[in-house]
């Protein structure tokens, strides 16, 4: 197949990537998004700061804009995010305990509501665990309400969509001997165990220098579907690394059933949030080598 979306759909699989609102009068960006790509995330359109802006005050005018552009043009739609510690408007911020632990449910709800029945995929709650070696929680308002708030939120998003895929997002979870991997590994099990509905991980995949790709992402990916999860790699970009990585990163999803798509985190080098040393694969209009190395990934299949 000759695009990225049409490769992938070989395989039953989606290839998608972050859309940004602000871009979609460009055409160069929306003509390579709309040829390329079958599933579509808002960059930043869905969080809890553009669509509560203030309290009970719900506004999805641009959450809508990406979504309506998507479905207009056959994409389906991940919902980006419900409950994260950044891009918090400063109401919520100012908020603690019960009324918080209500804010928050109310903000699932809201948001939810608002787009029952048309979203693939929630990332219900991202990054909820610290970075490094803890294993533990990131520290954050919406952990100081009780460790029992994921689950909270997990509940209450299946309440208010049923037929939405719930799940758990979040980056250094991709090599197997990492900390934080496990950490999370024992929460989705858990989960699983006690019936909390979960439907779904998402592999963030930002790789630089510093945080590499590394091969056992084959095994971390076999180890969440183990637990009876789809997997995504949800925020694919590569920093410092050839373009033969991201075929990688491609043969590994490929490789696990249950791996059901890609999403790389933006369209072009110059929309991504850290632009420069080539993280994704296009540049302007053109293909970039990352580009061939992923569409010959998926058509090797
Ligand atoms: O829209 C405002 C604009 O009105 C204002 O003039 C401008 C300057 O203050 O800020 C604009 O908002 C920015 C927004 O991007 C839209 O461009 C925010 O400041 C900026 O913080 C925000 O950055 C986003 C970041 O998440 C934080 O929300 C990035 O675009 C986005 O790529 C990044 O994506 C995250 C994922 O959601 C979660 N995983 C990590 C990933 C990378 O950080």
């Amino acid at each position: 197949a000759g695009t990225l979306g049409a490769a992938a759909a070989q395989s039953d699989r989606y290839f998608g990537a972050a859309i940004s609102a602000a871009r979609l009068g460009d055409e160069q960006y929306t003509t390579i998004a709309n040829r390329e790509f079958t599933m579509v995330t808002p960059e930043n359109e869905m969080k809890l700061d553009a669509t509560q802006p203030a309290r009970g005050q719900f506004n999805f005018t641009a959450g809508d804009r990406i979504y309506n552009w998507a479905v207009q043009n056959g994409k389906r739609v991940r919902g980006h995010t419900l409950l994260w510690h950044a891009a918090q408007p400063s109401w919520l911020q100012a908020l603690s305990g019960a009324a918080l632990r209500q804010a928050m449910i109310d903000h699932v709800n809201g948001v939810v509501g608002h787009y029952r029945g048309k979203i693939y995929a929630w990332d219900v709650v991202n990054e909820a665990y610290a970075d490094g070696d803890s294993g533990g929680r990131r520290d954050s308002n919406f952990q100081r309400t009780g460790d029992d708030w994921i689950e909270a939120a997990f509940r209450a998003a299946r309440a208010a969509d049923p037929a939405a895929k719930l799940c758990y997002n979040d980056y250094n979870i991709e090599n197997w001997s990492w900390t934080k991997t496990q950490a999370v590994y024992a929460m989705v099990r858990d989960f699983k165990q006690r019936g909390v509905p979960i439907d779904c991980v998402g592999l963030q995949a930002h790789f630089t220098s510093g945080s590499p790709y590394n091969a056992s992402l084959r095994t971390t990916i076999s180890s969440f579907a183990a637990l009876g999860v789809d997997v995504q790699i949800t925020e694919l970009d590569i920093q410092g690394a050839p373009p033969q990585t991201y075929a990688a990163v491609v043969n590994d999803c490929l490789a696990v059933a249950r791996c059901t798509g890609i999403t790389v985190w933006g369209v072009r080098d110059q929309d991504s949030w850290r632009p420069g040393d080539s993280p994704l694969l296009f540049s302007g209009a053109d293909k970039k080598p990352a580009y061939d190395a992923v569409l010959g990934a998926l058509n090797a299949v």
